[in-house]
């Protein structure tokens, strides 16, 4: 079947998408408008569907879940042909941090603090999946996340506002490219709209409770961020927020999104929750809740066919005005014009193969995993290990895992193809001999439905004797070998949908096993490979080196290996803190003070069982070489509301070999319309200094950093008060200056 190639479609102007659509509008009957508002879940490996059928009388108007180039040319043949208005459909998948050449996860993107490089992860991201017939990602998750218990922390930027919006614009322009239509771009999907990452307890799916300033301070800015960067598409959250479910919500979905930031394009569901506003105590049934949702701005119902179901009945029975269904439609159609999918409906079923090919994937994602990772302990700068080493042990199960070194939320039918931190190790030695030995299996207690869309495939629990075999072949390796290195954490599975956890120790025996081989008096080296914090506090305080790789990606196992032997350096900056213990959770820098803060005279400890301090504090990050900052200036002591201070600080690297810092801005308002958190990151920046190179670093502090939205006034304001502001290489910055904020 030989269909055109998909070419980019020509720049429209508004007024040609808009006359497009009212053209289209005007010939399509309420049935085929409804259809525009449902999306159909088609997954291959559920038997018996005829999606053909729902399209040709133009029931659907996307398709998600499915990955297969050649059914979607299939059911885009029958849509453009067959149905009644022959309205191209949109394919849609999430592809969160990769499509075949597989990224670091979103949260170990974020740790680089490299915004350029998280734009060219996703442009080669949307290059894959756009060649593989796909046009629209649900991707970027957005949810601030502060409870390292939830499992989605993983997909996100972190703890931060701040550096989160900042990787929230940079994946939407890697996505969606300057403007949707470029042949090897898709439309991104900020998501998930909003508050999902402050679950009670970090219980995913569990309700939300946020007040009015937590949101809009904290939860909205990536989402702001991403309207602002021309996000063509949101996606609601499934939980409730202050008892009203996102999918439902209107304040959300219309006052917020559409009457504040003036959003135009549109909001889909998360998977069924518009038919769930009934099983979430919210709706009465069917009906009540497809009028609810489309009531509250929700345009597009993800799986659950509720629109499908109901819409006909309210519009019939007056409940619904056609106008809100016009209004949801007119967004979808301008999307499918602005994307050129009417001149372009199919994808030339050889592409994606040569675009796979291109040698530059690969280097973009290893180079991506290699600014990623956070050297979190390098004690007797026992790193980089030197390459003459002849007899080295590398152990632990997930070393020679590739679903680990890939992590969560891999495309439906993604075939792991990491190279694993074994291999990597390997390839760089090869000359030593490099012996693994995998230690104690480690899985989950309770197995997520999850597990069945892939991943590795499924083991029986290991036998306390197997179990224990396998932890004494592991100290047999380590003493046979001049240098240990630990690959711990946990598996992809451990985090992602579904996957929070109580506890954030390291799961299994690998805490006891590390101690052995620690006590074998060998040097150690610990990477961990993980998606969420973990609390490795004797790890902290007993083994020498410790990388935090985080689910680096295809290229992980080489990434790993640049670092550990020096041929790349660790500048990555932590985006969320490490807790002493889960149950510290939730734990954030940008607290508030309080009339008892660490360091006064009545100080109580906020804990008599222990520190309350994390373990490593947001923003942390070691090198191979070191850095001061000093010379920290600001344009003056004093700036009215609404103007901007510029504030610069010198860098230097003081060590003797290249490296990355990030040198990192916060504020704290001392006095306010409302008390202001202690620290506030308001500024960044990576830079690479040679041996003894000095960079000035300049920052501007406006209104959009100084203000924020007042609880006890009711609106964003700016103060006019004394600030105080730290520049350094972490969130516990020393470098001090002050100004005041005047009228
Ligand atoms: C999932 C997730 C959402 C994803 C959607 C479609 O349940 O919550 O992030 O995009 O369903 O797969």
């Amino acid at each position: 079947m030989a269909f055109k190639t998909n070419k980019g479609a020509t720049a429209q102007s508004d007024a040609e998408v808009t006359s497009r659509v009212e053209a289209l509008l005007s010939q399509m009957s309420l049935a085929e408008k409804i259809g525009q508002l449902t999306q159909l879940g088609v997954a291959e490996f559920v038997p018996g569907q005829k999606p053909e059928e729902v399209i040709r009388r133009g029931g659907a108007g996307s398709v998600l879940w499915l990955n297969n180039t050649k059914r979607f040319n299939e059911l885009q043949k029958v849509a453009v042909e067959e149905s009644p208005s022959k309205i191209p459909l949109l394919f849609a998948l999430d592809v969160i941090h990769g499509y075949r050449t597989v990224f670091p996860v979103p949260l170990a993107m974020a740790a680089s603090w490299d915004p350029a490089v998280t734009e060219r992860s996703q442009t080669v991201a949307a290059r894959e999946a756009r060649a593989a017939g796909l046009h629209w990602t649900f991707a970027p998750m957005l949810d601030i996340a502060r409870d390292a218990r939830w499992g989605r922390i993983v997909e996100g930027a972190g703890e931060d506002p701040y550096l989160g919006a900042a990787m929230a614009a940079a994946q939407v322009r890697g996505f969606q490219g300057k403007q949707l239509g470029a042949s090897d771009r898709v439309v991104a999907c900020a998501k998930h709209f909003a508050g999902y990452g402050a679950s009670d307890g970090g219980r995913d799916y569990d309700p939300v409770y946020l007040s009015e300033s937590q949101l809009r301070n904290v939860y909205f800015p990536p989402f702001e961020a991403a309207v602002k960067a021309g996000v063509g598409t949101f996606m609601s959250a499934y939980m409730d927020l202050n008892d009203v479910p996102a999918s439902g919500n209107r304040w959300l979905l219309r006052d917020i999104l559409r009457g504040e930031w003036g959003f135009q394009g549109f909001v889909v569901s998360d998977a069924f929750a518009v038919g769930n506003l009934v099983m979430q105590g919210h709706a009465r049934d069917g009906r009540d809740a497809a009028f609810r949702a489309l009531s509250a701005g929700l345009d597009m119902d993800m799986a659950s066919n509720t629109y499908a179901d109901h819409l006909t009945g309210l519009v019939e029975e007056g409940s619904i005005p056609t106008e809100i269904i016009d209004a949801s439609v007119r967004t979808i159609l301008a999307i499918k014009v602005r994307m050129g999918l009417f001149e372009n409906p199919y994808t030339d079923e050889g592409l994606l193969a040569e675009v796979v090919a291109l040698p530059e994937h690969r280097q973009e994602s290893r180079f991506a995993a290699q600014r990623s990772m956070v050297l979190l302990r390098n004690e007797g700068h026992l790193l980089p290990l030197s390459k003459t080493l002849k007899q080295v042990a590398v152990i632990g199960t997930l070393a020679d895992s590739k679903t680990a070194t890939e992590g969560s939320w891999m495309v439906f039918g993604h075939v792991p193809a990491a190279v694993t931190v074994l291999e990597g190790i390997r390839a760089k030695l090869s000359n030593a001999t490099v012996e693994y030995a995998p230690g104690p299996e480690i899985q989950r207690d309770i197995a997520s439905w999850f597990d069945s869309f892939g991943g590795d495939p499924k083991k029986e629990p290991q036998t306390v004797e197997d179990s224990e075999a396998a932890f004494q072949a592991a100290l047999v390796a380590a003493r046979r070998a001049e240098l240990v290195i630990m690959v711990l954490g946990e598996h992809a599975n451990m985090s992602g949908e579904a996957a929070s956890r109580a506890s954030l120790d390291l799961p299994g025996r690998q805490e006891e096993l590390l101690k052995a081989v620690v006590a074998l008096g060998k040097p150690v080296v610990l990477v961990l490979l993980n998606g969420r914090p973990l609390s490795i506090n004797w790890a902290a305080q007993n083994v020498p080196a410790i990388l935090e790789a985080w689910e680096p990606g295809t290229e992980g196992g080489h990434a790993v290996a640049d670092i550990l032997f020096g041929d790349a350096v660790p500048g990555g900056k932590l985006p969320v803190a490490f807790p002493r213990s889960g149950s510290h959770m939730p734990l954030y820098y940008s607290r508030n003070l309080t009339h008892s803060p660490e360091g006064s005279p009545m100080y109580n400890p906020r804990y008599w069982d222990g520190l309350p301090t994390p373990l490593y504090p947001f923003g942390y990050g070691l090198s191979y070489t070191t850095f001061s900052i000093t010379n920290l200036n600001i344009s003056a002591p004093q700036v009215k509301v609404g103007d901007v201070l510029t504030v610069t600080a010198d860098v230097t690297n003081t060590g003797t070999v290249a490296g990355d810092e990030v040198v990192q801005l916060y504020i704290h308002q001392r006095a306010g319309s409302d008390s202001r958190p202690m620290r506030l990151l308001k500024g960044f920046e990576r830079v690479t200094l040679q041996p003894g190179e000095t960079k000035t670093i300049t920052f501007q502090l406006g209104p959009s950093e100084l203000g924020y939205w007042s609880t006890n006034v009711g609106q964003w304001l700016q103060d006019a008060e004394a600030f105080d502001l730290w520049v350094g290489s972490d969130s516990l910055a020393t470098l001090h200056a002050e100004f005041a904020v005047v009228r």
